[in-house]
């Protein structure tokens, strides 16, 4: 049973670039589909785009510097101890990492443990890591997509909780290919954000449940 809150859940996004799916989740926000609020957009790039976003929506955009950190043999943990201060200031319940190319310590997994998501531009457990969409499309897949996931130690292979796949065509291009698969992680990211803020997520090890989410029972076929 889901209890139903009464005030918006609390979540930050961490991020390094471009900011798109932050874009997409501010967005939802807006119009009313994510009833969440955006209490921090954090960035160890300084320059990021997605800061310059959350601006624009008056959202606290904060640039947390990895410099001071780096060095030492913890240098990953000591950096990670440093935003789970931050997020402890603003009372954060869910991290998204959206774009955040940065890898992330037990130090947040154990406090954020099934309360941190990834969206990750391919079908995990296939191609985790970078250059994704080239490695599909390199290794002959007929469908890519993306995944929505909870955050453990391994990078890019915690619980999975969404995915969308989308058909690789005979023309594509690693870009082709990666804004097909972005157009549905604007999808996917906000509508898992919405089930966890609903209560409606339930994680038995590697398996998450959704309440009163039963998939159709369609066949995805490409080509078709
Ligand atoms: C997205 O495609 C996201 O899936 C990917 O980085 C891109 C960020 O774009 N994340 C990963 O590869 C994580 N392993 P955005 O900054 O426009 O949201």
């Amino acid at each position: 049973m889901s209890i139903k809150r009464t005030d918006a859940l609390r979540v930050a996004v961490l991020a390094s670039g471009r900011g798109s799916n932050l874009q997409a989740v501010i967005d939802a926000i807006e119009a009313g589909t994510v009833q969440a609020n955006i209490v921090a957009v954090i960035s160890n790039k300084k320059d990021a785009p997605a800061l310059e976003r959350a601006k624009q929506h008056g959202l606290p955009a904060l640039f947390v510097d990895p410099k001071p950190y780096t060095g030492r043999p913890d240098s990953r943990e000591a950096y990670d101890r440093a935003l789970l201060d931050v997020l402890k200031q603003h009372d954060v319940e869910l991290i998204l990492l959206a774009g955040y190319m940065k890898i992330v310590t037990r130090v947040l997994v154990e406090t954020f443990m099934n309360r941190m998501m990834n969206i990750h531009p391919s079908l995990l457990p296939s191609f985790p890591g970078l250059e994704v969409q080239k490695k599909a499309i390199d290794w002959g897949c007929k469908l890519a997509g993306c995944t929505v996931h909870f955050v453990t130690e391994g990078v890019d292979e915690g619980p999975i909780i969404l995915q969308a796949a989308v058909p690789i065509l005979d023309d594509d291009t690693p870009n082709t290919l990666a804004a097909r698969i972005l157009e549905q992680e604007h999808k996917i990211y906000p509508r898992a954000i919405q089930l966890f803020a609903e209560g409606r997520l339930q994680v038995d090890g590697r398996r998450v449940f959704i309440e009163n989410g039963k998939p159709k029972g369609e066949a995805v076929i490409s080509p078709s």
